[in-house]
């Protein structure tokens, strides 16, 4: 048996959407699947936790042990050609930590003070394993973020960051995104030979 769900069980999981090879570990977590859209060539990975709502896009990789924890208005937004290494966390919601409001589930909410804003994870991404991503970053077009990294603030474009705080620590190159167009090209003219064998 395969470790990730069939095109059948996938259909039971309850998902808003998800497109064309979607490939979900048994072992994954989800909740609030009405709330969770995937495009298509989608992996998740074990041991990832994704709570809805969340907004995935095509070629996306969430690689082992992810948590994706959202807040109801607030959710997270995988663009395009992004991915999340091993062990990367990433929430729309936190606790305020700096002392007059209580923290965790236990407490009614006007004891606490949430800290919420979506997460925005933008074409051509990468995340490094075991980074932390916090509420309302814009991590933009093109930028990476080096392993074991902690991203409080929006990123640059085309930028690499690493770090506590995470810190730019030169630009990206662009070479990545020629590529990715010049393979969509390609599969395109594959797709359209492949159609016209069987156009009368
Ligand atoms: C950030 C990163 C992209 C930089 O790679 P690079 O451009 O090849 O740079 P280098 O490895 O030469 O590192 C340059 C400097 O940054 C430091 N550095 C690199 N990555 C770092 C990180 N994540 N945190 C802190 N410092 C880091 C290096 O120690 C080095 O410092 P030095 O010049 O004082 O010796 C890379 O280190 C990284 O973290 N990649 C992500 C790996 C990953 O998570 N893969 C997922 C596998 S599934």
């Amino acid at each position: 048996m395969s470790s990730f769900y069939s095109r059948d069980e996938l259909a039971s999981l309850g998902l808003a959407s998800y497109g064309e090879d979607v490939l979900i570990s048994r072992k994954a977590s989800i909740y609030k699947p009405e709330k969770i859209s995937l495009g298509n060539k989608v992996r998740i990975e074990d041991f990832c936790m994704m709570i809805g709502p969340l907004i995935i896009g095509s070629f996306v990789h969430i690689a082992a042990g992810t948590m994706l924890r959202t807040s109801d208005e607030y959710p997270i937004i995988f663009d395009d050609v992004t991915g999340a290494a091993p062990y990367v966390h990433i929430m729309t919601i936190t606790d305020d930590y700096s002392g007059p409001f209580l923290f965790g589930p236990h407490f009614p909410i006007q004891l606490r003070n949430l800290k919420k804003g979506i997460v925005h994870v933008k074409r051509f991404v990468v995340i490094g394993t075991q980074s932390v991503i916090l509420p309302k970053v814009t991590l933009e077009e093109g930028s990476s973020v080096g392993a074991m990294s902690l991203v409080s603030r929006s990123t640059k474009p085309w930028t690499v960051y690493f770090g506590i705080p995470a810190r730019p620590i030169g630009s990206r190159d662009i070479g990545l995104k020629e590529k990715y167009e010049e393979y969509v090209k390609v599969q395109e003219k594959n797709c359209s030979k492949d159609k016209s064998q069987y156009q009368s």
